[in-house]
């Protein structure tokens, strides 16, 4: 296997070390001196630009060819800023797909991360453990939840959820010989990618190259209220999976009367509903959890994203009625809920459970929906700004991809969502007022692109 290596002025740098420079801009293009024992570098190219290449290749050579990745190799991060191997800045409006709500380098997290993996890190759930049993007090204290189930990812919450829905309406219905074993999801739906969640995913080019998938699913309409009831009413169905606010999907938000409407058909006939806030819980939209806007509650709620603050981890919620149904040995997971993950994850919800931290979302929020409607508005590529607290979405007339492009290389990060025409801003919630004008400003700096693109 072969090594990469920065060549700089005769030093070789890992690109671990290279993380120990991220201030030290590298001049580019700057003089290269070879390294006496291997110099591939292709003439005219800087020793860092050779570095991010070499990357690139052996990535294209040893990585199972799953991600379109944008050309940066980012070898560290300091709280909303991230820095390519080149040393170029760029203003994180992505969080890492809305994980790093606490930007890069927390001094909390990192201190909390650090002690406990100097204490303890993994133990297995055969034994107890402090912190997983903290973190799961301050969830259930903290939301509608009596019980939580910790995973390692947002679709294995979801898998989690789907058996745990399964699994009451068999507890429930000990008479009943068929118990309800379907799902809706609803359309611009993500949950995940595993058998169970990509089942309820809606976007076809997810599932198909896959099917079978978990079959009993019946995707519908987000927001049609009737459709949904209607389907509810039949009894087939062990549980709805909905997201309050769609990420993935292109930033749609669910009305109270939809959710109002699910709550009540699953009520009278004993269908459970699951919230889906992966992506739009733990404040991004200014509240805790996205579904306090609405004041319905869920049967089951999961969740992950940003959670640990950038390690893995995955919960799922459960009222007592549904956890009644679980029993030992229904699920489990080797690596959920170690002492180190749910370390984290106690920094991060503590820093965020503050009522003035979400308030200042919610007012951030606000302030930068305003000027991206105000600085974007009058193009006529842009179709429409919407979202609530810091996750919002460009909804544009064409690809964003151009765009996307154009404002990495100003030094901006964004993502994109729906059908590849809706820009997804969901910057670490720490952004400051400053950090979301200089991102509106670029975007607007880069709109012209989208002129030249012609592909709607
Ligand atoms: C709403 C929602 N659910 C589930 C998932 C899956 O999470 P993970 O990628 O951690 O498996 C995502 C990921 O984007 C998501 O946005």
């Amino acid at each position: 296997m072969s090594s990469v290596h920065l060549f700089l002025n005769n030093s070789i740098i890992s690109p671990a070390a290279a993380a120990g420079i991220r201030r030290r801009r590298i001049p580019f293009p700057g003089r290269v001196i070879a390294c006496a024992t291997l110099d591939v570098r292709p003439p005219g190219l800087t020793a860092a630009a050779t570095e991010a290449a070499a990357v690139m290749a052996a990535e294209a050579r040893v990585l199972v060819g799953t991600y379109a990745r944008a050309p940066a190799v980012l070898v560290s991060g300091k709280g909303c800023k991230l820095y390519d191997v080149e040393g170029r800045e760029y203003l994180d409006m992505t969080s890492g797909i809305a994980v790093n709500a606490l930007g890069h380098g927390d001094p909390d997290w990192v201190r909390a991360v650090t002690e406990q993996a100097n204490v303890l890190a993994h133990v297995s759930n055969v034994y107890y453990s402090v912190p997983q049993v903290e973190l799961a007090k301050r969830l259930v204290d903290s939301s509608f939840a009596d019980r939580v189930f910790f995973s390692n990812s947002g679709t294995e919450a979801n898998e989690a959820a789907i058996k745990f829905a399964r699994k009451f309406q068999k507890f429930s219905n000990p008479d009943v010989k068929q118990p309800p074993v379907e799902f809706i999801s609803f359309s611009n739906s993500f949950h995940g990618r595993t058998m169970g969640a990509v089942a309820l995913t809606s976007k076809e080019q997810y599932r198909t190259p896959f099917e079978p998938v978990m079959p009993g699913v019946t995707f519908l309409e987000y927001g049609n209220i009737q459709a949904a009831v209607e389907l509810i009413r039949t009894g087939k169905i062990a549980a709805v999976f909905v997201e309050p606010i769609q990420g993935e999907g292109g930033i749609y938000t669910a009305t109270k009367a939809f959710l109002q409407a699910l709550r009540s058909a699953c009520d009278d006939a004993g269908s459970l509903l699951v919230y889906d806030e992966v992506q739009c819980g733990l404040g991004r939209t200014g509240l805790l959890w996205a579904y306090e806007a609405y004041g319905v509650f869920p049967d089951i709620m999961t969740l992950a994203k940003p959670l640990a603050g950038g390690l893995p981890i995955g919960a799922v919620l459960l009222t007592e009625r549904v956890a009644s149904a679980i029993k030992y040995g229904d699920h489990g997971s080797t690596f959920a809920g170690g002492p180190l993950i749910c370390t984290a994850a106690i920094a991060v919800l503590d820093k965020i459970s503050k009522p003035e931290f979400l308030a200042s979302v919610s007012k951030k929020g606000k302030y930068f929906k305003e000027i991206l409607i105000q600085k974007l508005g009058g193009n006529s590529h842009v179709r429409e700004v919407r979202g609530t607290g810091l996750i919002i979405g460009v909804e544009l007339d064409v690809s964003a991809s151009a765009l996307v492009d154009a404002c990495r290389n100003s030094g901006l990060l964004i993502l994109t969502a729906g059908k590849g025409n809706v820009v997804r801003l969901v910057p670490p919630l720490v952004i400051s007022e400053g950090e979301l004008d200089r991102a509106a400003e670029i975007l607007l700096e880069c709109l012209p692109v989208l002129d030249q693109s012609n592909s709607k």
